[in-house]
């Protein structure tokens, strides 16, 4: 059977941290801390969302975070700059390996499929300026189910749309979380380790396989 592997966006195929490049320019040395926080404040949001049943399209979840940072920091971005980051979203660029790592693991028949918690619109788009479009079957969003990953419906939901079983579809992720929710789920995963810092958490539930690039999971995924 063809092998179904689905990929992450927001930090595995696409650098969001790619930001911090604006962010520097308005805060400095802050830059970094300040896109780490937004980053985690929006995945808090997405998570607290999904548990309330309280869904919002992603881009929310981020526009939210921003605020809340920018108030908590007390960096005092004004509402057009907060809009100008906001857009920086829309023009973020592919990891330097995936493209590489897409067009093998097409070239080994793999059926690939994009899964992200933002909204087809949004990641379709995203996907398109950052050249990546065109490996994808389709662009599978949270945004039918009304939740955020790591509910298991969101992954049930993902199975029903590449039509394959979950012990036979691989989800691809640089977040642990997502990684767990999969395995959870009964999925296939591999995490995609970006940089040395990141660390996965110890639940006793360990991704399939380990890989620093995409380029490296073509070369390791088994048949
Ligand atoms: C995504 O779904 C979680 O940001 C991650 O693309």
């Amino acid at each position: 059977m063809t092998p179904c592997l689905t990929f992450d966006v927001y930090g595995t195929l696409i650098d969001p941290s790619d930001v911090t490049r604006q962010l520097r320019a308005l805060l400095g040395d802050q830059a970094e801390d300040f896109y780490l926080r937004w980053r985690d404040k929006q995945l808090e949001y997405s998570f607290r969302r999904g548990l309330m049943g309280a869904y919002v399209d992603f881009s929310q979840c981020t526009r939210e975070a921003l605020a809340f940072i920018n108030a908590s920091a007390q960096t005092g971005l004004d509402a057009q700059t907060q809009t100008q980051l906001m857009d920086a979203w829309s023009q973020l660029p592919a990891f330097a390996d995936s493209a590489a790592g897409l067009q093998q693991l097409q070239q080994q028949g793999a059926r690939l499929y994009a899964f992200s918690n933002g909204s087809r619109a949004a990641v379709s788009a995203l996907l398109e300026q950052a050249g990546l479009a065109d490996y994808f079957v389709e662009v599978v969003s949270v945004e039918t189910v009304h939740s955020f990953k790591p509910a298991p419906a969101v992954y049930e939901y993902l199975l029903s749309r590449t039509a394959s079983q979950a012990d036979a579809t691989w989800l691809v992720s640089s977040n642990p979380f997502d990684v767990l929710g999969a395995r959870h789920a009964g999925l296939r995963s591999a995490w995609v380790k970006r940089s040395d810092r990141a660390q996965f958490d110890p639940w006793g539930l360990e991704p399939d396989l380990q890989v620093a690039s995409l380029v490296e999971l073509a070369k390791r995924l088994p048949d």
